[in-house]
């Protein structure tokens, strides 16, 4: 973080240009990342004789075409799960194989745009197999399932496996899933789970229950399967007291099942993980101002430009992310709620932090942004998205313009 900070010192003058809130990536991050990733699949796909690794890096947690080139420089493949995140897939040159569509609830529309596409889908209801298997009888398809388990993940919101989710198909509907499938002359080549999003080396047995579990329901269910799909959730600390995921013990416990599961399963040829926030999270700094300081009913509030527009996860989940000033001024040490600029009480980026008491134009960063930040931004209350900008070790350069309002009144009808 002490590089990503210097690199904001560095380059402030030109950053500033750009509008504030801005986010700011830390490309040397976002490389290590994605190599650590690559190490990740060679380490398991050594061990397992010819059966493919790949991780599909999953654009959800942030759709900018230049994390997704660094992704495909790298030799990683991606997943979409829109028009949108196929189209820029595309345009970063992601082949059609090294393509997953992962969808659920979609339209006839969006199938057709898939289908012609050329691009594998999985799917994940029975209910939309029945509307696939209709329209494009005897394809390559993938199902998503339900492994059980009670999945992982930082919240609630986000946990995909067990009985509270609307994800995949449950192990007690496999027999209606292969009627389906059967119905259709569908060839159904894939299973895919996805346990939910975030988990550090405290949930790694959680994890790996849910992948036992999806390798035992593969075996009793289904035959010829060829793809198996372990989803992401790969976590990133974001508090200081957690650690980074050990991804070597990982991978050392998964050699141990995939390896056992690919010696009895004799059709299997690649193993598949989506990973999001792994990459991007830690490379990104959300970069504002601070607008206001009071004291009511005894309590600090920092105001700042940082709303939940430009960052929605402190209001959407509760998430915790560092806060700090880029040159606190102040020595006075306070305790504040640091929030932003919406009208919405629930609008609060951090609470009960401790920080020296800031000045008006004080610049503040929010750590660990660099996923399901951009990408969950919105315009509420009328507020632009803020610009994305590309850190150097001395340079900047602007990846994502700042919405003005001529781009956010496009596309009302007057
Ligand atoms: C189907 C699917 N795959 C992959 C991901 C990426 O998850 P993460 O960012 O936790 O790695 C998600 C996100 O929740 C998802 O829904």
């Amino acid at each position: 973080m002490e590089n990503t900070i210097k690199k904001i010192k560095n380059n402030l003058q030109e950053i500033m240009k750009y509008g504030s809130p801005v986010y700011l990536y830390d490309e040397d991050i976002l490389i290590d990342r994605t190599k650590q990733m690559k190490q990740f699949k060679e380490n398991i796909e050594n061990e397992l004789n010819g059966i493919l690794v790949n991780i599909h890096y999953s654009p959800k947690a942030n759709n900018n075409p230049k994390i997704l080139k660094i992704v495909t420089e790298e030799g990683l493949y991606v997943d979409c799960m829109s028009p949108l995140e196929l189209s820029i897939n595309r345009k970063c040159g992601f082949k059609n194989e090294e393509i997953l569509y992962v969808c659920n609830n979609i339209d006839k529309e969006e199938m057709k745009l898939i289908h012609d596409s050329n691009i594998l889908i999985c799917l994940d209801s029975i209910s939309q197999v029945e509307t696939w298997g209709k329209l494009y009888p005897n394809t390559d398809i993938m199902i998503r399932i339900n492994p059980g388990t009670t999945g992982v993940g930082h919240d609630e919101k986000v946990i995909t496996s067990g009985k509270e989710t609307k994800f995949g198909v449950c192990e007690q509907n496999i027999p209606e899933l292969l009627n389906t499938v059967k119905k259709y002359d569908l060839n159904l080549i894939g299973i895919h789970q996805h346990l939910g999003s975030l988990f550090l080396d405290d949930k790694i047995d959680e994890y790996m229950d849910g992948v036992k579990s999806g390798l035992r329901i593969v075996k009793k269910y289904f035959k010829n399967i060829k793809i198996i799909d372990l989803g992401g959730g790969f976590g990133v600390p974001y508090k200081e007291s957690e650690k980074p995921l050990n991804l070597d013990l990982l991978a050392s416990k998964l050699k141990v099942e995939l390896k056992q599961f690919a010696d009895e399963y004799l059709s299997i040829k690649e193993f598949k993980f989506e990973i999001g926030r792994f990459i991007p999270c830690e490379a990104g700094i959300l970069m504002g101002n601070v607008n206001a300081i009071k004291c009511e009913n005894d309590t600090y509030w920092i105001g700042t430009d940082i709303g939940m527009n430009e960052l929605v996860r402190p209001s959407m989940y509760d998430s915790y992310h560092e806060i700090t000033l880029l040159e606190p001024r102040n020595t006075q040490i306070i305790e504040a709620n640091i929030c932003g600029n919406i009208c919405e009480s629930g609008d609060i980026i951090g609470k009960n932090r401790t920080l020296n008491l800031p000045s008006v134009g004080d610049i503040i960063l929010v750590h660990n942004a660099g996923a399901y930040g951009y990408s969950m931004a919105s315009n509420y209350t009328g507020r632009p998205r803020p610009a994305e900008i590309m850190l150097y070790d001395n340079s900047t350069k602007l990846i994502r313009k700042r919405d003005t309002i001529e781009s956010m009144e496009e596309n009302i009808v007057w």
